[in-house]
């Protein structure tokens, strides 16, 4: 059987997901791919620290480079999250003919029309299910299945940590501080919690989604963002009594005028879908021109999850392999300038 071998740079959370996955369902995926997939290196910044999964011996390094260069790897996976040296690790692969997946929305919200150009001058692709809905599969409705939409208005709960903690606050009476810990022990929180709890890592996701739904580059710093640190036990009490839960939404809006970008906390009526989505779940309320209103909803972070969406970016990139291309959808479109809405 044809091998295809991949390079896995960061073994945290998703790593560790990753990994688990591949092996879990491996004679599923190798039948249905027709070729095997071989996690050749693993590059982490402490070889010496103990991993939750039991690995090869010499499969681990502390240099990401050997990865990148090496010219058996077909496919490099980039799961260390933050600019940089994710961004150089990912351009140098791209450069060097590789595919790259990758679940750092960081990096695609601030540096993604780089990274798309470089991977179209490369003739190679770079597939980021994973970076936005943990396992929920947002991206390849927006560009594949939606693609005959119009998209109208997305409402999105984006950030799993933020969801928790409103979650055991509202039901469990935890203070905002113990939810926090909570999250972070089950993994769902970014390394820096305040990118969750302030907004922004709602925004990077939402700076993808709505570059994919209005074929625009959406910039990051045009977007509205305010987090859940200013949410207090009595804000939650009070809008319990009149009928609304609080999340933590991301909008986007295509009016006449131009497109609205925001993520900020909202009073959600009791009846409405969103207002069911619990703990680490994330859930996305999509109306297109054409389909009219659909729903995705699912586990918006962890280590499975988001090991299930990298996986499958992983089989779509060696399905293209096998088919001797490198290449399976090209880069998002950045074709139709839009003009942003500023926040009233
Ligand atoms: P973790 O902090 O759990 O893991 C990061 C991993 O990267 C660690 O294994 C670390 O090594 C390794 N690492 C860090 N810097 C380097 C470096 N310079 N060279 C080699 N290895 C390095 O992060 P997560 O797994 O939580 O997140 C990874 C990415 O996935 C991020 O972009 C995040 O935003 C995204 N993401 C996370 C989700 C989640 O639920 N956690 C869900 C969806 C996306 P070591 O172990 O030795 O410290
Ligand atoms: N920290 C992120 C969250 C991970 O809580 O949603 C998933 O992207």
């Amino acid at each position: 059987m044809e091998k295809i071998k991949i390079g896995i740079i960061g073994l945290g959370t998703v790593g560790t997901g990753t990994v688990a996955a591949l092996r879990r369902n491996r004679e599923l995926i190798n039948k249905r791919l027709g070729a095997s997939i071989e996690v050749k290196r693993i590059a982490v910044r402490d070889i010496r620290r103990p991993r939750q999964v039991d690995l090869p011996p010499g499969i681990l390094t502390e240099a990401a480079d050997e990865i990148v260069h090496d010219p058996e790897i077909a496919i490099v996976v980039e799961l260390i999250g933050g600019i940089e040296p994710a961004r150089s690790y990912i351009l140098a692969a791209l450069r060097a003919g590789k595919c790259v997946v990758t679940a750092n929305k960081a990096l695609l919200a601030e540096c993604g029309q780089e990274i798309y150009q470089a991977a179209a001058e490369a003739g190679t692709e770079v597939a980021f299910e994973a970076s936005v809905g943990g396992g929920i599969p947002i991206i390849k409705t927006l560009r594949e299945a939606l693609a005959a939409n119009r998209i109208l208005s997305l409402l999105g709960i984006v950030n799993g940590t933020c969801n928790y903690i409103l979650t055991r606050m509202t039901e469990a009476g935890l203070s905002f501080n113990e939810a926090l810990t909570e999250a972070q022990k089950a993994g769902f929180a970014e390394a820096d919690p305040s990118l969750d709890v302030e907004g922004l890592d709602s925004a990077h996701k939402l700076a993808i989604l709505a570059t994919l739904a209005y074929d625009t580059c959406i910039p990051l710093q045009e977007i509205y963002v305010e987090g859940i640190t200013a949410v207090e036990p009595l804000d939650i009490r009070f809008g319990r009594e009149l009928g609304y839960v609080v999340k933590l939404l991301a909008l986007s809006r295509e009016t006449d005028g131009g497109i609205e970008v925001r993520v900020h906390p909202t009073l959600v009526p009791e009846g409405h879908m969103l207002a069911s989505v619990r703990e680490a779940h994330n859930a996305f309320y999509i109306t297109g021109d054409t389909v009219g209103d659909i729903l995705l909803y699912g586990q918006g972070a962890g280590a499975w999850p988001t090991g299930s969406a990298v996986c499958a970016d992983i089989i779509d990139l060696a399905r293209a392999i096998r088919r001797g291309k490198k290449t399976r959808l090209g880069p998002p479109s950045f074709r139709q300038p839009r003009r942003l809405l500023p926040m009233e």
